[in-house]
């Protein structure tokens, strides 16, 4: 059973083609916008756990501000390998809040 759980009010949103770390629970999510669109992707890079959530947007990807492997946001694929990958996670906003469907 998934359920959504209340990650970020609508004002703590990045900015248009940025992201940002948020704690979710017992998580931490790298929240994106892209073209008015918000995305969840696991915040731990799985090279070496870079904080996503800390790196720069770039056409659809996040970019890990350690050694720059690019996550397409969309679907948690990495730019250079089909093997790597992030968990990319629902979105939807209801009012003042951004909601996040986890698992
Ligand atoms: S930790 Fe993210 S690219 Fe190395």
């Amino acid at each position: 059973m998934s359920e959504s759980i209340r990650i970020l009010s609508r004002s703590e949103l990045p900015a248009e083609g940025e992201a940002r770390e948020a704690v979710c629970g017992n998580r931490v999510l790298c929240i994106a916008q892209v073209n008015g669109e918000i995305h969840a992707v696991d915040n731990a890079c799985p090279h070496r756990g870079g904080p996503l959530g800390q790196g720069i947007v770039e056409n659809g990807t996040v970019v890990c501000p350690w050694h720059a492997w690019a996550f397409d946001l969309k679907t948690g694929a990495a730019a250079h390998s089909p093997l790597a990958r992030v968990a990319v996670y629902p979105v939807r906003v209801e009012g003042d809040d951004v909601l996040v469907q986890l698992g």
